[in-house]
C-alpha cells in the first residue's frame, strides 16, 4: 500500500470536504418540501443549532491554507442559501395552505361563502330600459360625459343667451370654460347625428350632472336614458306608439300614458310624459301624489334646427326624441323614498337587490 505524503493526504480531506459542501449546496438549491413535516427536517438538518454546517466549520484545520478562504466563502454561501430557501419555501408554503392549495387539503372544511353582490338598482333599471328598446331595433349609444358647449347646448338650439339655459344649472369646468359636464343625455343626439347617417335609431344611457342642491327628491348626479329616432316621414304618432309601447313592457299591460304640452328648444313640438300610477293603480297615493299620474319623461319631435345644426336635412327627414330620468323609475319600482340612498352605496341597502339583473 502506497504511503502518501501528510500534505497529499491533507489535499484530498480537503477536497472531500469542498465536494461535500457543494453536494449540499445543489441539495439546499433543488428541495422542495411537501408538506410541514419536511419543513422541519429541512430547518433541523441545516439551520437548527444542531445542523450538518456546524461540524464542517472545523474542518477548516484540515484545509490548505491557500484555501482558507475559499472554504469559509464557501461555507457561509451556503449557510446563507439554506436561510433564504428555508423562508421563501416556508413562505410559498404557507400562503398554498392558506388558499387551500396544499397536500393537506381538507375536504371535509366547509367551503368559504362567494360573496356574488349586486346589481345596482339603477342599473337593474336602466338594463330593463335598455332591453324593452333594443327589442324596437334602438341601438345603445355611449358618449362622453364631459362635454363642450356646443353639444350639449348650441348644437340643441339653446345659444348662450337663451333663457332655457336656466333650466339646467351647469357645471363648467374650471380650467376651460366651454368644456362642461354634460346636464343631460341630449348632447348625445347631436354626437351621433354628427358621425351617422338616417336611418338612426338609438338609446343612450347614462350619467349626468346639474348643479342643484341634494335632497331626499333631488340630487347633483342622475341618470338618464335618450333615445332618438331619424328617418323619412317619422311622425308624432310613431313617438306616441313607441312611448306606450316601452310603458306597457315597463309598467305593466294595463298601463296608459299622458303626454302634456312642454317646450324644449330642441324639439318642436315637446310633451311631457306621465304614465298612470301603477303603485296604486291611479287610485292615488303619495307617489303620484294623488293625481293617478306620474312624469317620467320630456319628449318631441326633433326641432328642424337642430337636424341642420347636426348637418341633417330637415326636408328629407324627420325625427322624434325622448329623454327619462332613472332614479325617479327605480324609485318607483322598489318603493325607495329618498334619491341620496342611491348614491350612497351602502351595502345594507345594496344587498337587497341581490336576486334581481
Ligand atoms: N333633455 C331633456 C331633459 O333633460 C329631456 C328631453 C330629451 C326632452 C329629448 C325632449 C327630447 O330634461
Amino acid at each position: 500500500m502506497e504511503i502518501l505524503p501528510l500534505h497529499s493526504i491533507q489535499n484530498i480531506m480537503s477536497l472531500n470536504v469542498f465536494d461535500n459542501l457543494t453536494a449540499l449546496k445543489e441539495e439546499i438549491s433543488s428541495w422542495k418540501p411537501n408538506d410541514s413535516e419536511a419543513l422541519e427536517i429541512f430547518r433541523i438538518r441545516f439551520i437548527g443549532t444542531k445542523n450538518i454546517l456546524k461540524p464542517l466549520m472545523g474542518e477548516i484545520r484540515n484545509v490548505p491554507n491557500e484555501r482558507k478562504k475559499e472554504f469559509g466563502q464557501l461555507l457561509n454561501e451556503v449557510k446563507d442559501l439554506a436561510e433564504t430557501v428555508f423562508q421563501s419555501q416556508k413562505e410559498i408554503f404557507d400562503a398554498s395552505n392558506a388558499t387551500g392549495n396544499s397536500l393537506h387539503l381538507d375536504l371535509t372544511a366547509p367551503g368559504e361563502p362567494v360573496d356574488i353582490g349586486s346589481r345596482h338598482p339603477v342599473s337593474i333599471t336602466m338594463n330593463r330600459i335598455i332591453k324593452i328598446f333594443d327589442r324596437m331595433g334602438f341601438v345603445v349609444a355611449e358618449e362622453r360625459e364631459i362635454e363642450d358647449d356646443w353639444h350639449n347646448f348650441s348644437a340643441m338650439n339653446t345659444p348662450a343667451d337663451h333663457p332655457a339655459r336656466d333650466m339646467q344649472d351647469t357645471y363648467y369646468l374650471r380650467d376651460n370654460s366651454n368644456m362642461l359636464l354634460r346636464t343631460h343625455t341630449s348632447s348625445v343626439q347631436a354626437r351621433i347625428m354628427m358621425s351617422q347617417k338616417p336611418p338612426i335609431r338609438i338609446i343612450a344611457p347614462g350619467r349626468v350632472y346639474r348643479n342643484e342642491t341634494i335632497s331626499a327628491r333631488s340630487h347633483c348626479q342622475f341618470h338618464q336614458v335618450e333615445g332618438l329616432y331619424i328617418d323619412k316621414k317619422v311622425s308624432f304618432a310613431d313617438l306616441k306608439q313607441t312611448l306606450l309601447h316601452f310603458s306597457k313592457e315597463m309598467y305593466g299591460p294595463h298601463t296608459k300614458i299622458r303626454l302634456r304640452p312642454s317646450y324644449f328648444p330642441f324639439t318642436e313640438p315637446s310633451a311631457e310624459m306621465d304614465v298612470s300610477c301603477f303603485i296604486c293603480d291611479s287610485k292615488g297615493c303619495n307617489v303620484c301624489k294623488y293625481t293617478g299620474w306620474v312624469e317620467i319623461m320630456g319628449c318631441g319631435m326633433v326641432d328642424p334646427q337642430v337636424l341642420i345644426n347636426c348637418g341633417i336635412d330637415p326636408e328629407e327627414y324627420s325625427g322624434f326624441a325622448f329623454g327619462m330620468g332613472i332614479e325617479r323609475q327605480a324609485m318607483m319600482l322598489y318603493g325607495i323614498q329618498d334619491i341620496r340612498l342611491l348614491f350612497e352605496n351602502d351595502v345594507r341597502f345594496l344587498r337587497q337587490f341581490t336576486s334581481a339583473r
